[in-house]
């Protein structure tokens, strides 16, 4: 059994994650903060044995190359789609790059790998132990944006992917905080729901930089980007007044949920 721990940056507002083994190893995700990384690693004797990625955007590889330099023997596990842009943009040879097919072990634990893309298009996830370590694929509230090399229908068919074929009890684990902003962008719209209100407290009670793992099936009853499929989400989307009306999201071919996503997306790019 691993233990997780989360990391708030110092540098950024990123969280990252570490898994522990038997408190002697250690495998850091998307570690941005490598000062706060060794830091941690240090207080608890740890030996860092790997530094894994979901995808390549600086502020989660940032941290690799200041990591490898200092365990010269970790492995580098990245995305194989994004390989390539990350080892441009760190400096740093993964050691291994994988897809969807693959599987890693830790310890005697077997770790998952998920293609998630939309946030950027090779984007993936570990999942491990009734975790799911997902990047900026959805966030408590929310889910990434597509301006950064990603793609908006892409990502609206990964989140579909997730809550029909994922198990909803896994527990998630994302790169930033932003649920308290996610959840007034979505009141907007559904200004009497019960779920985005009970999560606006709770958000406003949270302490600063902290950030509260969540799972698929919370998720499904209160953001908007996993419920796009509900009938009164997209009636509340449709007579919306506020900004750029449903009609203007409006594609050849697409379904009322896909349609919802990009109104979402859209409206929430510009919040
Ligand atoms: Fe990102």
């Amino acid at each position: 059994m691993l233990d997780i721990i989360t990391l708030a940056s110092k540098k950024t507002d990123n969280f990252f994650y570490m898994l522990v083994h038997n408190n002697t190893q250690a495998i850091l995700i998307d570690p941005i903060d490598a000062t706060l990384a060794r830091e941690e690693l240090e207080q608890r004797g740890l030996e860092l044995v790997a530094i894994y990625n979901t995808h390549w955007h600086p502020d989660h590889v940032g941290g690799n190359a200041e990591l490898r330099e200092y365990a010269p023997s970790c492995d580098v596990v990245v995305p194989e789609d994004e390989a390539a842009r990350i080892e441009d943009l760190t400096g740093v040879k993964a050691t291994r790059t994988i897809t969807s097919k693959d599987t890693l072990d830790f310890g005697g634990s077997t770790i998952k790998v998920h293609a998630l893309p939309g946030h950027t298009m090779g984007h993936i996830a570990y999942e491990v132990e009734g975790h799911l370590f997902l990047g900026d694929v959805i966030f408590a509230g929310g889910v990434g944006h597509c301006k950064l090399g990603g793609d908006v229908d892409t990502l609206h068919n990964t989140i579909r992917h997730i809550v029909e074929d994922l198990d909803g009890d896994l527990i998630v684990h994302c790169g930033h905080n932003y649920v308290q902003k996610n959840v007034q962008f979505a009141l907007q719209f559904e200004p009497d729901h019960a779920g985005l209100q009970t999560q606006l407290e709770r958000a406003k009670q949270a302490e600063p930089r902290t950030i509260r793992a969540t799972t698929i099936k919370e998720e499904r009853s209160y953001n908007p980007f996993l419920r796009t499929d509900e009938a009164t989400l997209i009636e509340a989307l449709k007579s919306y007044q506020g900004g750029s009306p449903w009609q203007s999201y409006d594609k050849d071919g697409i379904d009322d949920s896909q349609h919802a996503f990009l109104m979402l997306r859209g409206l929430r790019d510009h919040y």
